[in-house]
């Protein structure tokens, strides 16, 4: 059984959908802690499900790399297998991406490398683009520059704006990121191989 740890900032939506699959007993992972850098209203989620959390607040510390250093230790206490960023929107710092890359992945609201950071919403829409997507990476050092390890096109529609764009791509994410987290699970997809 693959352990996760699910990292979040915001609503945790997709965390929840994760947590749900993670539920059925014919699923190969267990969510076994979720982590957050701020009081994210997500944080319910695993409370919900029984699942226990941490806060390591970021601006409770001098640097970035104070911060990571909390939260990596917390992290460690836990021994995932998996760390996945789910909305967590914060860059790690390197130390921490170099402690759990390539077991380090993220879902982003965009077909990378289209659109990457903190707005991949928004700068497509802004683009004036057709279509947009969602991915699911390895973290690297980059902004989200990681390898794709799945991805899908979604249709911008006349009349979006951010938040129905948003909504329409958010399952598409929790489809490939639930697949994804399985097929690391069953050995099916190798992060070890993937460079
Ligand atoms: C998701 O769309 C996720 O891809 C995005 O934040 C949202 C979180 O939604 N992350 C990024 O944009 C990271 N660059 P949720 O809190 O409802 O799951």
């Amino acid at each position: 059984m693959l352990t996760v740890a699910v990292l979040i900032s915001g609503t945790g939506s997709n965390l929840r959908a994760l947590l749900e699959a993670a539920r059925h007993p014919d699923y190969p992972a267990r969510v076994v802690v979720v982590g957050a850098d701020r009081e994210a209203a997500g944080l319910a989620h695993p409370e919900d499900f029984g699942i226990p959390s941490f806060l390591v607040p970021y601006e409770r510390f001098d640097s970035r790399e104070a911060w990571g250093e909390e939260l990596h230790r917390q992290l460690s206490a836990w021994r995932p297998d998996l760390v996945v960023l789910s909305g967590l929107m914060r860059l790690l710092p390197p130390a921490v991406v170099a402690a759990w890359s390539p077991r380090l992945i993220n879902t982003h609201p965009a077909f990378l490398p289209e659109f990457p950071g903190a707005h991949g919403v928004r700068d497509a829409l802004a683009a004036g683009v057709a279509q947009t997507g969602a991915s699911v990476i390895v973290v690297d050092d980059g902004v989200d520059s990681g390898p794709i390890l799945a991805q899908e096109r979604v249709a911008v529609l006349p009349g979006d704006d951010i938040a129905s764009l948003h909504e329409r791509i958010k399952p598409v994410e929790r489809r490939l990121l639930i697949d994804v987290v399985r097929r690391i699970a069953t050995g099916e997809l190798d992060l070890e191989d993937i460079h």
